[in-house]
C-alpha cells in the first residue's frame, strides 16, 4: 500500500490506475481505524479493483464545544492496520492540502447544506456538523473521483444524507452500505469507545439492548417496539440519552404508529463524557 499526503499524488495514483482501467473505491475515514473502518476496505475492495483510504479529522464538522483537538490520531498504528488489508492508497492530508483550491487559495466555506434530513437527531444535537461533513465529502470525492464509495450504515443518518448528495451531484457514483461491526456485547465498533471506561464500557451495551429489544418486539408494531427499548435504557439509568427514534429508512422521517415497512430505530446517548451512536433497521412489513 501506498502512503501519499498531497493531491498532486493522490491524483497521479489515481490517474494511473484508471489509465490501467481498474476501478476506484474508496473509503474516507478520520482514522483511529477499528475493524468496522477496515470490513469497508474488503467492501470496497469486492467492487473495485484500486482502493483509496482516506484518513482526515475534518475540522469543518466539529463544533467549538466537541472533541476536535483530542479525536484520537494514530496514523501509524492505522497505516499498518490498513497494509493488512485490501487498500491501495492510504491518502492522508492535512487540512490545508484538502481545502486547497485550484488558485492556491485555502477555502473553508461550507459548500453543501445538508437541508431538511439533516436538521433532526444528530443535525438538531449537532448544528452544522452535517454541513461540515458533507463539505468534506464533496471535496474528498472531486479530488478521489471514485466509482464507488463505501460508508457505513452505523451512522445512518450520514449515510441518508451522502446517498443525497451522490444522487444530486455526483451522479456516476454507486454508494455502498456497510453493516455495523459488533463486540461480541453488541456495542458497535468505533473510534470514540476508546474514551469508555470499563465500567461505562458495560453502561455502554445497553444501547444495543435496547435496539436487540425492539427488534424482539417489532411483531406488536412500531409503539410497542419503541415502548421495549425504552424499558430497556430505563435498566441503565447513568446513560443519558439524546434521542431514541424510529425514522422510515426511505425518507428519514418519524414513522406513524400503523407503519408498514423498514424503519431504522436511531439511539444516541451520552456514556460519561463519551457520546456513542447506534441504530437496527427494524423490519415492520
Ligand atoms: P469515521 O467516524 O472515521 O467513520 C468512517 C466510516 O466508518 C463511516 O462510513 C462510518 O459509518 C464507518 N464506521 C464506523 N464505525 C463502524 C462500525 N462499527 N461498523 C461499520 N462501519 C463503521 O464518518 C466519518 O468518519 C466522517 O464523518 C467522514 C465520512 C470520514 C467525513 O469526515
Amino acid at each position: 500500500m501506498r502512503v501519499v499526503h498531497t493531491n498532486t499524488e493522490l491524483a497521479h495514483a489515481v490517474a494511473q490506475a484508471r489509465a490501467a482501467g481498474q476501478r476506484i473505491g474508496f473509503v474516507p475515514t478520520m482514522g483511529a481505524l477499528h475493524a468496522g473502518h477496515l470490513s469497508l476496505v474488503e467492501i470496497a475492495a469486492v467492487r473495485a479493483e484500486f482502493v483509496v483510504v482516506s484518513i482526515f479529522v475534518n475540522p469543518l464538522q466539529f463544533a467549538a464545544n466537541e472533541d476536535f483537538g483530542k479525536y484520537p490520531r494514530t496514523l501509524d498504528a492505522d497505516t499498518e492496520a490498513l497494509e493488512h488489508t485490501a487498500a491501495d492508497l492510504l491518502y492522508a492530508p492535512n487540512a490545508e492540502e484538502v481545502y486547497r483550491q485550484a488558485d492556491g487559495r485555502i477555502d473553508t466555506s461550507i459548500t453543501h447544506h445538508a437541508g431538511r434530513a439533516g436538521e433532526d437527531f444528530e443535525g438538531a444535537v449537532r448544528p452544522g456538523h452535517f454541513d461540515g461533513m458533507l463539505t468534506v465529502v464533496a471535496r474528498l470525492f472531486d479530488l478521489v473521483k471514485p466509482d464507488v464509495a463505501v460508508f457505513g450504515a452505523k451512522d445512518a443518518q450520514q449515510l441518508f444524507l451522502v446517498r443525497e448528495l451522490a444522487a444530486q451531484s455526483y451522479p456516476g457514483l454507486e454508494i455502498v452500505a456497510a453493516p455495523i461491526v459488533r463486540e461480541e456485547s453488541g456495542l458497535a465498533l468505533s473510534s470514540r469507545n476508546r474514551y469508555l471506561s470499563a465500567q461505562e464500557r458495560i453502561q455502554a451495551d445497553s444501547l444495543s439492548k435496547a435496539l436487540r429489544a425492539a427488534a424482539e418486539h417489532r411483531a406488536n408494531g412500531p409503539a410497542k417496539a419503541l415502548a421495549a427499548a425504552r424499558d430497556a435504557l430505563a435498566q441503565e439509568p447513568t446513560i443519558r440519552l439524546d434521542y431514541l427514534a424510529l425514522v422510515d429508512k426511505f425518507t428519514f422521517e418519524p414513522v406513524p404508529e400503523d407503519f408498514v415497512g423498514v424503519a431504522l430505530l436511531l439511539i444516541a446517548a451520552r456514556v460519561g463524557s463519551t457520546r456513542l451512536l447506534d441504530n437496527q433497521e427494524i423490519d415492520f412489513r
